[in-house]
């Protein structure tokens, strides 16, 4: 939700603030722009659509200069256009700001500045901030951020550029987030990691209200007094190629093919000799009375199969919530329960609500997040880290199969040490889940092709309705996100059992219908459900373990590989995936760009 870059160093500032933009981009792409300082002046360009249009602004070389600060929106308040576009100049122009977040109070702030005789370029909450700052400017810039700090409410990571100061930028972050990058003669802020990836793997995390002041030869981070404070500096990992196409056509084909590799990683070095053992939790499983999981989107989805899965072998009760319901309606957390944060950036506004909501309800909060250092990854009282790598395509594929993976140890584990699972049905967990890796790299290599010709037949769908039970629902409710985010098809999960009670009026002829079917316990359950659309005209896509009881049915049929049914939805979910994204290709949908959608949502 808006990716805010900054440099500061001997180069031309410009083409280091378009390519962190580039690498942004996937935060928010319905505008964007540079502001770079220079001889007492700053000069903006911004424009309303994507990156590429900045670019023939800037023709990768203007404005010119050493400094600056760089932005790409998902517009909040106002819409998409070349004056709400960041980078905000105050009245006078010696300020000017880019923000990702939201300012709470804005209408009163408005209304505080119109009082003060200030007047307005833009519709947006971030002009706000660059107005205050002059407004409370007296000499001292890092005063005026205090001062404008303390004025305002609600969530942003800050870049700021002061005229006067030559060489010189400053940042601050508060519930959005925000990196600062370390280099030799030069330094970056960025709002990820592998935004500035390419110059430098040095980075220190700013704590909340933190304020940075960021020149070429070094950064110096104060807090809300103005006091200063030793930051620890953390050397990323990560692979500069983790953030490129690497010759994919988009990310997220990348991403679909790179889902066996990151589940070794998330899964392998969590298996020992003696068992599972998770580093990254130091609570007793037999202390726990009840857990909520809290999460969005399709890290919700991923907490619907936890609910099963925890429940079944751990035996405790497990309840799933939307993290934008679980901060209102006042749920029963107390120090007795354990609140899962599922969330694979880590800074997804609701989810990281929730867990503020746990913990300030006496809740142990464990998060299951991919992003290292993320602010829920920082909050939690336990982590345990999904290894996918940076997830670049908005669409989530390989972020939500590392989630399951991370459950399916979670509840192993806790069914193990809670003695709740048998030591045999344990063992044969354990060895099928090392297992998925090969297998599911042989099923993403046996099934490109078939979904692909699928997506050719079906991809002028109107509707399509996904059924399952039990974990096939949870895959069901996963496969039709993924196809309606970015084919932009009306596409609606059932419990298959509720279609009768309403959904089916809907079903006519040629209607899509995806029957999943890999859970043998329900496969003819199911397997009824689709004999009712079938009947009345509908056109199914079984996807199954048992092509066998459901061909006569289907019009085409997705063959999954044996596995624990458990584990059937890794499976399923890839299959969806990448049908989801060979209908998007045949429809000409800006894939890993989809339609009014952003990675990481930072607001409510
Ligand atoms: C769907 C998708 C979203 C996210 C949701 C939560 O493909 O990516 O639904 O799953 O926005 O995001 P995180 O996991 O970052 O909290």
């Amino acid at each position: 939700m808006c990716g805010i870059v900054g440099y500061t160093g001997k180069k031309q500032a410009t083409p280091i603030l378009m390519d962190g933009l580039e690498r942004l981009e996937y935060r928010g792409y319905d505008s964007s722009g540079i502001a770079v300082s220079g001889g007492g002046a700053i000069e903006i360009v911004k424009v309303k659509g994507r990156l590429s249009e900045l670019g023939k602004l800037t023709g990768g070389t203007r404005p010119a200069g050493t400094t600056g600060i760089g932005h790409t929106r998902w517009a909040t308040h106002g819409k998409p256009s070349n004056e709400n576009a960041h980078p905000h100049y105050s009245r006078d122009k010696k300020f000017a700001v880019v923000h990702n977040g939201i300012i709470e109070n804005y209408l009163e702030l408005r209304e505080f500045l119109a009082e003060r005789g200030f007047t307005f370029r833009s519709e947006t909450d971030t002009e706000i901030v660059s107005l205050l700052l002059e407004y409370y400017y007296d000499g001292d810039v890092l005063d005026a951020i205090v001062k404008m700090s303390r004025k305002v409410k609600g969530s942003y990571a800050l870049g700021i550029l002061y005229a006067d100061e030559a060489d010189v930028f400053y940042a601050m972050r508060k519930d959005s987030p925000l990196v600062i990058g370390l280099g030799e003669g030069e330094n970056f802020i960025a709002s990820d990691i592998p935004a500035i990836l390419p110059y430098t793997r040095k980075f220190i995390f700013p704590e909340e209200g933190e304020i940075a002041i960021v020149t070429p030869d070094g950064v110096t981070v104060c807090n809300g007094n103005k006091e200063r404070v030793e930051k620890t500096v953390v050397v990323s990992e990560l692979d500069a190629k983790a953030a490129e196409k690497d010759g994919y056509p988009h990310f997220m084909l990348k991403e679909i093919y790179e889902q066996p590799g990151a589940l070794r990683k998330t899964v392998y070095e969590r298996i020992k000799s003696e068992g599972i053992r998770l580093d990254g939790i130091r609570f007793d499983g037999k202390s726990v009375r009840k857990i909520y999981i809290a999460a969005c989107g399709s890290a919700y989805h991923a907490g619907a199969v936890g609910k099963y899965f925890i429940e079944k072998y751990a035996r405790l009760e497990v309840e799933t919530l939307l993290a934008s319901e679980f901060r209102y309606c006042d749920p029963l957390v107390d120090e007795n329960c354990l609140t899962v944060i599922i969330s694979q950036s880590g800074e997804t506004a609701d989810s990281l609500a929730a867990l503020r909501e746990a913990k300030r309800r006496k809740s142990r909060v464990l998060a299951i997040v991919n992003v290292v250092d993320s602010s829920i990854a920082r909050e939690a009282d336990d982590i345990l880290y999904t290894r996918a790598g940076p997830e670049i395509a908005v669409a989530t594929t390989k972020g939500y199969t590392t989630q399951l993976a991370v459950l399916y140890l979670l509840g192993l584990k806790l069914g193990h040490d809670r003695g709740t699972i048998a030591e045999a049905e344990y063992n044969t967990l354990v060895r099928e889940l090392t297992e998925v890796p090969a297998l599911l790299e042989k099923f993403i290599d046996d099934v490109n092709e078939q979904t692909q010709q699928l997506a050719g037949k079906y991809y002028p769908a109107t509707d399509a309705y996904f059924i399952g039970r039990g974990y096939d629902w949870s895959a069901a409710l996963e496969g039709a996100l993924k196809l309606k985010e970015i084919s932009y098809i009306h596409a609606e999960a059932y419990a298959a059992g509720e279609l009768k009670h309403g959904t089916i009026s809907l079903i006519e002829k040629n209607s899509l219908v995806i029957g999943i079917a890999a859970d043998p316990a329900l496969t003819e359950k199911t397997l009824s459900n689709i004999k009712e659309v079938k009947t009345r005209g509908a056109t199914v896509i079984g996807v199954t373990n048992r092509p066998d009881l459901l061909r006569a049915e289907c019009n085409d049929l997705i063959v999954l590989p044996k596995t624990h049914d458990a584990l059937t939805p890794i499976f399923t979910a890839t299959a969806l995936q990448l049908f989801a994204y060979y209908v998007a290709a045949s429809r000409g949908g800006d894939i890993d760009k989809p339609r009014n959608l952003a990675k990481s949502v930072t607001v409510e």
